[in-house]
């Protein structure tokens, strides 16, 4: 595939006004019926950049991977999203023919991103682009680009707005000393290296948990 394909300029277009809609009411901009910022739209950018980097090693089909990651959060556009995974499967099943996507790869497409929602090691072997697209979607909250989520999420309206009854923020504003220790609750429980299928995911998580680790232990040096 190219960046030219007509079915990805189109899966692109519709997840960036989808999850632009949405990022108004959490992020709005000043000025303008517009948004300061997108985090499920840097989110599908991450878990495509992850799966090109997967599938530079573990190879696999770059069109129904690349499909699947543009299409699995739709129904999910930025934090709400109740079967989001079986929306977005029945949706491509629709749609995906009419946007000239290769017919006999859809069913592998809706696979994946209804699986995409499965639990940790619980997707088959044989559905090799299920687990790409698990891995890549996984991964890509991993690393540097968690870190900023995690800050950006936590200045969009509805947090901040809450901000006065919230008991972790006594002084009712984002101090660093109240913040980080919810940055830092996330250390043991959300990273782990071992749950990926594939080896160049292990890899590439192992890589960004020592980024993480160094990060948390300089941080809770610098103010402890
Ligand atoms: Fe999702
Ligand atoms: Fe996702």
């Amino acid at each position: 595939m190219n960046e030219k394909c007509a079915w990805y300029i189109e899966l692109k277009r519709q997840a960036e006004v989808i999850t632009h809609e949405a990022a108004v009411q959490f992020w709005p901009a000043p000025e303008g019926n517009t948004s300061y910022y997108n985090f499920r739209l840097e989110h599908i950018r991450q878990v495509e950049r992850d799966a090109r980097r997967i599938m530079a090693v573990e190879k696999g089909d770059e069109e129904a991977v690349i499909a699947a990651v543009w299409i699995h959060d739709r129904f999910q556009p930025q934090f709400q999203g109740a079967q989001h995974g079986e929306k977005a499967g029945k949706w491509a099943r629709q749609n995906l023919m009419a946007m000239g996507f290769p017919a006999y790869k859809i069913a592998d497409v809706c696979q994946a991103v209804e699986m995409h929602t499965r639990r940790v090691m619980d997707i088959p072997p044989e559905a090799t682009t299920a687990r790409l697209l698990w891995d890549a979607d996984h991964l890509a909250r991993y690393g540097p680009m968690g870190f900023i989520n995690f800050f950006m999420c936590h200045m969009a309206r509805d947090f901040i707005g809450g901000l006065g009854d919230n008991p972790s923020f006594p002084e009712h504003r984002l101090t660093i000393r109240d913040i980080a220790p919810l940055l830092l609750d996330r250390r043991p429980a959300l990273y782990r290296s071992d749950w990926f299928y594939f080896d160049e995911s292990r890899r590439l998580a192992r890589q960004r948990i020592g980024v993480q680790r160094a990060f948390f232990d300089a941080l809770e040096d610098q103010l402890w």
